[in-house]
């Protein structure tokens, strides 16, 4: 298992030999397990035992020191640690090939860019506690504060054409409300494109940047960002009508290293199912989630607004709108506002 040490504004990984200690401890919740126990196991030293305790108590693992009972793992920071995103991770590449924690980065997507032109793995993943130059949708920036929220970004490969690979954002929006919907019980709803809300306001939003030449998708990076532990106060001002976080509607903090275990699973079940052409079930699944079909909107597209009824979904993902004098008009990006509905454009 990949563990999580520090070099100075990289990627922040603690120490094999911690990892392997954590797993034996993990394995044997409650319990105190003798260091020569663990000793033993791994082939190294009591001494060397203690120096890797305190390596992972320095990352925020509360270990209890029974004298000769051993250690007992008492408490896990809430922190989205590799080791912890890893444990009990069932995918088949996404999050396996590595994930690289930071404390704080400028953006995300753009490391794993980085790391796409480098040629690391499709599933390889990057997270980080906070960003400081957090890209959104439409050139717009994304307020990511410190170990509040998911802000996450999957390295893909597919081997769809150019033109298809619009499909992903699609299918990583329906990913992350599945995702929370399955670990919350909470009406989640996506408005096109991607754009997550509860209770009408942008929990999450989605950023998908693509290298690709005419005919060759070379790769494509999936950025998420979800508002999990903010609290009211925590948002500027001017965000707190159009976003709110998932603690907030569930009243209670929620676990950042499930939800984003949840998201890497079902952003993999929805990859390898359109692989296998499963677009299809794709809208189908997008339909049951959509705000927007059926209602009166405003698309914003530069300076100019278009107000009509939201009739459908072209097959390239283009929102389709009655406007009022019968005509019909197709958009292929804009910020859409529900009429009645608080949830609004991008944070
Ligand atoms: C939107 O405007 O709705 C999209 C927001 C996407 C934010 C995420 S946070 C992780 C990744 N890194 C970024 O810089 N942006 C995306």
């Amino acid at each position: 298992m990949q563990a999580a040490a520090g070099g100075a504004g990289g990627a922040v990984v603690f120490s094999r030999l911690a990892g392997e200690i954590l797993d034996i401890l993990r394995a044997r919740p409650g319990e105190y397990v003798s260091g020569e126990e663990i000793a033993r196991q791994m082939s190294v030293t009591r001494t060397a035992i203690w120096k890797h305790i305190r390596e992972l108590r320095e990352f925020g693992y509360g270990i209890s020191a029974g004298g000769k009972l051993g250690y007992r793992l008492d408490s896990i920071p809430d922190r989205l640690y590799p080791a912890e995103i890893q444990a009990g991770l069932t995918t088949q590449f996404i999050g396996r090939a590595g994930i690289h924690y930071y404390r704080e980065v400028g953006s995300t997507n753009e490391i794993a860019r980085e790391l796409g032109e480098q040629g690391a793995p499709a599933g390889t993943v990057v997270v980080a506690e906070a960003q400081v130059q957090g890209r959104g949708r439409l050139r717009r920036s994304w307020w990511s504060p410190p170990e509040k929220g998911i802000w996450m970004s999957v390295l893909l490969r597919p081997g769809l054409p150019p033109g298809e690979v619009f499909l992903l954002s699609f299918a990583t929006a329906v990913a992350v409300a599945r995702a929370i919907g399955s670990l919350l019980p909470l009406e989640v709803r996506i408005k096109w494109p991607n754009d997550i809300l509860v209770g009408g306001k942008k929990v999450a939003g989605i950023l998908l940047e693509i290298k690709a030449e005419l005919d060759q998708v070379h790769y494509v990076v999936a950025g998420i960002g979800l508002n999990a532990n903010q609290e009211e106060v925590d948002f500027p001002s001017e965000l707190r009508s159009r976003a709110t976080s998932l603690r907030q509607a569930f009243g209670r903090p929620v676990s950042r290293v499930h939800l984003a275990r949840e998201i890497l699973t079902s952003l993999e079940e929805e990859y390898l199912s359109l692989g296998h052409g499963g677009r299809e079930r794709l809208w189908q699944e997008w339909r049951q989630f959509d705000v927007t079909i059926g209602r009166q909107v405003e698309v914003v597209t530069g300076t100019e607004v278009y107000a009509g009824l939201a009739t459908g979904i072209t097959p390239e993902g283009k929102l389709v709108l009655k406007l009022p004098g019968g005509e019909v008009a197709e958009f292929a990006a804009g910020d859409v506002t529900l009429a009645g509905v608080r949830g609004n454009p991008a944070t």
